[in-house]
């Protein structure tokens, strides 16, 4: 039966793949930092698992392929990574996978199309479309939060990410007010599932 998602070994050749992809169209100029960012988002998920009775593993590889839909140059190519990754992981086998490469975009299932004016809204209407079809679950959840740490090369708080993602990608007042309201509910959510506070669970590089 298949798990929904690939073996670790697999997971690391398909990481490598999509990296080899992007690097082929020459517009990967942060590759490290798509390995550092990738990694510590593995990492993290999977320390917060091991501590709260999820499945290790399972974590560390979501952790690890969440943004494999970066494959592709968002910019360049006018797509969305979160759908890119949907679909290269569904047409691969592997669906609980394909629904985390969406997921870990959106707070919310039932977001305002209009709260995210970077991508194309045909992009934006087909994801809403597929999220009303899937119930969060931990794993979702784990790897949004897992996500909010990496920034650049370095481990930071919340605040510092959400400002530099802010500029970034242009984020709207309301896109940057459901993230941070989503921060604080699952930092509580983690806290209380691991019985401690989750911070202690992440090796901050600075605050
Ligand atoms: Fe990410």
């Amino acid at each position: 039966m298949s798990a929904g998602y690939p073996c670790l070994s697999e997971a690391l050749k398909i990481w490598e793949e999509g990296i080899a992809f992007r690097l082929a169209q020459g517009t990967f100029s942060k590759e490290e930092e798509y390995r550092f960012h990738t990694r510590k988002v593995a990492e993290i998920a999977s320390a917060i698992a091991s501590k709260s009775g999820m499945n290790e593993e399972k974590a560390y590889i979501f952790g690890l392929l969440h943004d494999y839909g970066k494959r592709i140059d968002e910019r360049k190519s006018g797509k969305f990574h979160g759908l890119e990754g949907y679909r290269e992981m569904l047409k691969k086998g592997y669906p609980e996978m394909a629904g985390i490469c969406l997921s870990h975009c959106f707070p919310r299932r039932d977001f305002d199309i209009d709260n995210y004016p970077a991508y194309s809204r045909s992009d934006m209407e087909e994801s809403k479309k597929i999220l009303a079809s899937l119930e969060y679950n931990d794993y979702d959840r784990l790897i949004q939060f897992s996500d909010m740490f990496p920034e650049g090369m370095n481990v930071v708080t919340i605040e510092k990410r959400l400002s530099a993602i802010q500029k970034r990608y242009g984020l709207s007042e309301m896109e940057i007010k459901d993230i941070s309201e989503n921060a604080r509910y699952l930092k509580r959510y983690f806290s209380d599932l691991c019985r401690c506070d989750v911070y202690t669970l992440i090796d901050f590089d600075c605050c």
